[in-house]
Formats: structure tokens, C-alpha cells, sequence
């Protein structure tokens, strides 16, 4: 039987192992995270999701402050379409975060960005623009659109001196969808480099409906593959969603594609984002305790934990600090529906909001527990330790357990 080792992912003559860590926001795939993949020969992602406040955290800058500061006189008014993001300070936070991850990289592996079109800002394409021009200036190997159709974003880098030595590619979860976006970017004359298919069974937003289970990766990977071997388009493919093993990844490997994507198992991992206790909910969490649901104001499904404390909770919108949410109207639908509990319950000092989450605070506070499918069997790979808690592992244990476990085996730690 085989292991991932007995394949190599290729970018042209580059040879990679083919495991990549995808992105997961907010800061939960760390720098430090993606450092490990690319340290261990594979591809780590950043994300730029909220990367002002990643980057106050992460170098002390004063990013969310300013602009509190700056529209602080609107935290009141339930229209929001004035708090914008000043553009330079986005390219300084993004250039902050990429770049001195790019200066840290050791090792054979890339590092790429995971870029999501659903972070509209209140002004999406100027913000898309700046986000992307900044991580090409900051040097980052390639650049991951996600949770989007992005069918205008290989335009807004096309005059950036790297839009064709840089590494882009896209997440879809439908030949539909990948169909689409070829169509539009072959304007540009620049194909993808990597399709990465995430299926149903994955983490964070959803590219399905709440029929979600009716969809199942390996079917949309043999759909694509077949619709681009009829195109005479070779792009390598990078399945991702509920791949929990090395041999889960052998199959698709075995099946013709270039590498896997995962995530759920570095949930637990050290230099994840996730604080501590968070990672011990992760390990304790039953299947049952896993749900998508439809909270999320960006309108996709979203896959998380049923004892997230930001389920139900009803904080004040912080669209002033935050606001990555914001259309191009400057609405969010967590405002409206925060604003239909606020005049049902007048005088009610915690506030409940059943239907929308404010998605930015929660995120950022690490309320929003979302997990892939496959969460509930994080349990079975660390030790339970006296005192009842689970071991958290390295990231280099886990990609090592990816890559040369054989036979449905999972390594428990040392
Ligand atoms: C905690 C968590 C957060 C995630 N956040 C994002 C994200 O911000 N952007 C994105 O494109 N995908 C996100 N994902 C999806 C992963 O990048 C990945 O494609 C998927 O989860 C792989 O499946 P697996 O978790 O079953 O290994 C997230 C996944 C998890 C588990």
C-alpha cells in the first residue's frame, strides 16, 4: 500500500509534497502554521481575512484603532455605508502580515494566501485590488481566491509586474462554478495554476446549499478532471473536505490528483490560532455536536461546533473596528436582524439574534468555533491525559502523519 510520499505535487519542474494546509481565518492558520508546511516541503496558507487586527496582534500596530477612532461618531446609526477602509493602511497590514512571513520561510515549500471575494468591505473591488496588489508586493508565493466566484479578480492584478510568476489559483465546489471563472479569466490570458475542489465535508463556508449532503467530493473531482482532460487543459487539481487520513489522500492521489488540501487536523495543532481551550472543545466534540447551519451573514452555509458561543449571542454590529462584512451598500444582514431584536426588546441589555452572527467579532474572538465534518475524530489522534484534557500535537506530526502513514493508520504522538 502506498503513502502520500510516493507522490510529489508539481508546478512546472517544482516538486512539492503534496500537502497543503489550507486557509483558515481569522488567524487560525497561523503564520507560524504555514511556516511548518512550507519548512516540511509542502504549501502552508495565511489568510488575509481581518488583517488589520491580525496584524495589530501580530506587530503591535494600531490598525483597528485608527479607524474606531476615525468613525467612532457612527457606532450608533444603524447605517454603515459611510465606514470605509482606508486603502493605504489595508496595503500596510497586508504588506505587514505576508511579507514578514515571507521573510521567515525556511525550507523547500511555498506559502500562499487564502483571499476571499465574500470580504467585501464596503467596497469590494477596490479592497479585492489592494488586498491582492499587496500580497504580490509583500513577495508571497501565490495567492488562494476563495469563497467567491471571482470572475473579476485576475483583472485587478493583471498589470502587477508578478501576476504571471506568481502562483494563483481558485476554489470551486462545482464544474459549474470552475467553468465560469475560466471563461472570465481567459481574458487575461492566464489560466490557473491549481484548482483546489472542496467538497461538502470541509471547514469554514460552504460552496453548497443546505443540501450540502447531497454532494460528494470525489464525484465533483472526477467530474472537472473529466471536463478538463476534454479541454486539453492541465491543471493540476487539489481535492480538499473530510480527507482525514494519508491513505484518504492516497485515493485521490492514486486517481490523478496533484495533492490534497486539509485543515480539521491542524485545528489541534500548536501553532494553530486556536486558543488552548478552544482546541480542547475541537477534541470533545461528538458527532452530533457538529452542524452547518445558515448564521453566517455572507449567505453560504457554514460548518461549526453547536456549543460556538457566538450562536445566538446579539453584540452591538462593530462595523467601525471591523466592517469586513459591509456590501458595497454598506449593509450587512447581521445588522438587520440585530436592529429587528433591538426594537422587539427595548431596554434588553444582552440582546439575542437567533438567525445572523456578527461574524467579524466573533471570528476575531474566537467564538465562532467552525470545524471541518470529520472534527469528532480529532479525539482519536493525540492521547487523553490524566486530567481528562487531550494532547495537543505539532504540526510537524500531523503533516509527517500525513505523508508516510499507510493502511487508514493515524500516528498517535510521542
Ligand atoms: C477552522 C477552519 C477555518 C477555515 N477557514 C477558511 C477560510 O477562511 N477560507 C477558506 O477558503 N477556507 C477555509 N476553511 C476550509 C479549509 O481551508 C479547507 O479547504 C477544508 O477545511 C479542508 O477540509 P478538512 O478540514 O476536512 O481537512 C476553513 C477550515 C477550517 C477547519
Amino acid at each position: 500500500m502506498k503513502c502520500v510520499d510516493d507522490f510529489r505535487l508539481m508546478f512546472g519542474k517544482r516538486e512539492f509534497v503534496p500537502i497543503m494546509i489550507g486557509g483558515m481565518g481569522v488567524d487560525i492558520s497561523t503564520a507560524g502554521l504555514a511556516l511548518e508546511a512550507a519548512r516540511l516541503g509542502g504549501i502552508g496558507h495565511i489568510s488575509d481575512a481581518m488583517v488589520n487586527t491580525v496584524a495589530d496582534r501580530r506587530f503591535n500596530t494600531k490598525f483597528v484603532k485608527d479607524k474606531l477612532k476615525q468613525f467612532k461618531f457612527n457606532v450608533t446609526n444603524i447605517d454603515k455605508s459611510i465606514v470605509k477602509f482606508d486603502l493605504g493602511q489595508l496595503a500596510e497590514a497586508t504588506k505587514l502580515h505576508i511579507g514578514k512571513t515571507m521573510e521567515a520561510k525556511r525550507g523547500a515549500g511555498l506559502i500562499f494566501v487564502n483571499c476571499m471575494e465574500k470580504l467585501t468591505m464596503n467596497a469590494p473591488k477596490e479592497t479585492l485590488r489592494v488586498r491582492m496588489q499587496a500580497a504580490l508586493d509583500a513577495g508571497v508565493d501565490g495567492i488562494t481566491l476563495a469563497a467567491g466566484l471571482h470572475l473579476g479578480s485576475f483583472s485587478l492584478i493583471e498589470d502587477h509586474p508578478r501576476f504571471r510568476d506568481a502562483m494563483l489559483g481558485v476554489i470551486v465546489s462545482s464544474l459549474r462554478a470552475l467553468q465560469l471563472f475560466i471563461r472570465k479569466t481567459v481574458r487575461c490570458n492566464r489560466l490557473p495554476d491549481y484548482v483546489v475542489v472542496e467538497g461538502p465535508l470541509a471547514g469554514g463556508h460552504l460552496g453548497f446549499g443546505m443540501d450540502w449532503k447531497n454532494y460528494d467530493l470525489a464525484t465533483i473531482v472526477a467530474e472537472i478532471k473529466a471536463w478538463l482532460h476534454a479541454e486539453k487543459l492541465n491543471i493540476p487539481l487539489i481535492p480538499a473536505g473530510g480527507i482525514f487520513t494519508g491513505s484518504d489522500a492516497v485515493a485521490y492521489l492514486e486517481n490523478g490528483a496533484s495533492a490534497v488540501q486539509v485543515a480539521t487536523r491542524f485545528t489541534v495543532a500548536r501553532e494553530c490560532g486556536l486558543p488552548e481551550d478552544v482546541q480542547q472543545e475541537y477534541f470533545k466534540a461528538s458527532e452530533d455536536e457538529i452542524e452547518v447551519n445558515q448564521i453566517s451573514p455572507t449567505g453560504y452555509p457554514m460548518r461549526m461546533l453547536s456549543k460556538s458561543p457566538a450562536i445566538g449571542d446579539g453584540i452591538r454590529p462593530n462595523c467601525e473596528a471591523y466592517g469586513y462584512l459591509l456590501d458595497a451598500n454598506g449593509s450587512c444582514s447581521y445588522i438587520t436582524s440585530y436592529n429587528r431584536e433591538l426594537d422587539a426588546n427595548p431596554g434588553v441589555k444582552r440582546l439575542s439574534v437567533k438567525d445572523k452572527t456578527c461574524l467579524c467579532t466573533q471570528m476575531r474572538n474566537f467564538n465562532l468555533w467552525t470545524c471541518g465534518h470529520y472534527t469528532y475524530r480529532l479525539k482519536d489522534t493525540t492521547h487523553k491525559l490524566p486530567d481528562g484534557s487531550y494532547q495537543v500535537l505539532s504540526a510537524e506530526h500531523i503533516f509527517n502523519d500525513y505523508q508516510f502513514s499507510k493502511d487508514n493508520k493515524i500516528a498517535l504522538p510521542g
